[in-house]
């Protein structure tokens, strides 16, 4: 019997699409065959920190891919579109990207989380060759850069330090329930018949996965309205950032473009660039301020805010994303035990398979729909970081060495499904089916085969090193 370690590589294989396009080979992860069939942005930033354990030239590979469809304004998208496959929706047409496209390559024309960064350290320090690996940073270093320069302009022209994004997709988590108040701004019937006729017609996420695990029909006009809009624009970004009635400071976002600056700092240094090194440096510590400034004391929880059109309204709704600041620098002593206590909390966090994406005490908590309450390990895995960079307090060590053994143990017996039903476990009755969303999922291949890795807790931050 191959261990799930074995399976993972399988997985991670067999999701391999290969491809050649503006005369060059590529090679890409698809998150799983059965439906997300393109390259997403931080599933590959993702895959590349597993596959450099199994085979680093699929790692560089996956980086190398996910850069070439790069913008000319630096966005780095959320798809790009393997153009032999039509099925997807929304393909390529209904973005309206392709004065874009880089040559054969197109996207879709919004981003998401900037794990980017983080990837690209991580999988420099763990490169076996260290040509290769020189080699590989050379590669794609600029295109790092000019992704972050463009974050840092077009997402946050007001220096707050707090990047915004326009759509819940950007999020990565899509269908939280923190969206729930600011998709308010988009009322249904002011959306126009054309854009309802387009979702009704080609929408297939719920008839290809379970439509009582998706996101609600509603919402889907909203997600496609602002594609629409923005095309509308021509992904003027200045123009969105103002005008999209969607426009949302995410502290999960945002936990990421910290931690990713404070990697790109010290990738900058690594080649000598202590001039660039030191610009990351600073508006990695800019954010992790802005972000402690999102701490509120009265509901114990880090805040998002709804920024759109001119707004300033606070979202204080308990997911999972109030635990994303600890992946960044100066978390205080105070704001460290709150977390802690909410993560041990049976009634919120520590369930059976921990840990839920919507505390469980939330009234919106769902076990199954999408992002709204299953366990995903991707989240995991952000809490399992955030958790060792605390690890001078031993409750987080504790912690973080518990959600490490908990998440392999829900792959091990579930399988390698997007997402698992946080209140089921190991002691279910009749060997019940914890395991939902898409199978043979690269994402949970890639996350298994990081946490399997026997050093992993020795691993050094990028400001540690
Ligand atoms: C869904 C998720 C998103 C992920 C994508 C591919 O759209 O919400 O975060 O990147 O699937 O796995």
């Amino acid at each position: 019997m191959p261990s799930t370690k074995e399976k993972a590589k399988e997985v991670l294989l067999h999701n391999l699409y290969e491809v050649d396009l503006n005369n060059n080979h590529y090679r890409r992860t698809v998150p799983s065959r059965e439906f997300y069939i393109h390259q997403w942005n931080w599933d590959s930033a993702t895959h590349a920190m597993g596959l450099v354990h199994i085979d680093p030239s699929r790692a560089y590979d996956e980086i190398i891919a996910l850069i070439s469809g790069q913008w000319d304004n630096g966005l780095i998208a959320q798809i790009t579109f393997n153009p032999n496959e039509t099925k997807y929706f929304p393909g390529p047409k209904f973005w309206n990207t392709k004065q874009f496209s880089h040559g054969e390559i197109s996207t879709s024309g919004i981003t998401q989380p900037p794990l980017l960064g983080f990837s690209i350290w991580y999988v420099y320090q763990n490169s076996p060759d260290k040509k290769a690996a020189s080699e590989f940073l050379s590669q794609v270093l600029p295109a790092l850069k000019k992704y972050h320069y463009y974050l840092k302009t077009f997402r946050d022209p007001e220096d707050s330090g707090l990047l915004t994004v326009v759509h819940p997709w950007e999020s990565g988590l899509d269908n939280s329930p923190r969206w729930d108040e600011p998709l308010k701004n988009i009322s249904v019937d002011s959306i126009p018949d054309s854009v309802k006729i387009l979702v009704n017609t080609y929408r297939s996420d719920d008839k290809i996965g379970n439509n009582t695990h998706r996101p609600g029909l509603e919402d889907y006009y909203r997600y496609m309205y602002l594609v629409h809009l923005f095309s509308e624009w021509n992904w003027d970004y200045t123009k969105i950032i103002t005008n999209s009635p969607f426009a949302v400071k995410d502290i999960l976002f945002n936990s990421l473009w910290a931690l990713s600056n404070e990697a790109l700092s010290s990738l900058c240094s690594v080649v000598g660039e202590s001039e660039d090194s030191a610009y990351f440096l600073k508006i990695a510590h800019q954010t992790s301020e802005a972000i402690q400034n999102q701490w509120s004391d009265s509901d114990s929880l880090f805040l998002d805010i709804d920024v759109s059109r001119g707004q300033h309204k606070t979202i204080s709704t308990n997911t999972i994303s109030t635990f994303s600041p600890l992946m960044t620098s100066g978390i205080t002593p105070k704001i460290i035990d709150s977390l802690i206590s909410r993560l041990s909390d049976p009634s919120q966090y520590a369930t059976p398979y921990p840990l839920p994406t919507t505390s469980l005490n939330n009234p919106v908590f769902e076990t199954k729909r999408y992002w709204r309450g299953p366990t995903w390990p991707i989240t995991n895995l952000f809490t399992i970081i955030g958790l060792h960079r605390n690890r001078q307090n031993p409750k987080c060590l504790l912690l973080r060495d518990s959600l490490i053994s908990s998440t392999k143990q829900m792959i091990d017996s579930s399988g390698f499904f997007e997402y698992f039903d946080p209140t089921l476990g190991l002691a279910r009755p009749n060997n019940q089916n914890a395991a939902y969303g898409f199978g043979t999922f690269s994402w949970t291949a890639a996350i298994y085969t990081l946490l399997s890795q026997p050093n992993l807790t020795d691993l050094k931050l990028p400001l540690e090193t």
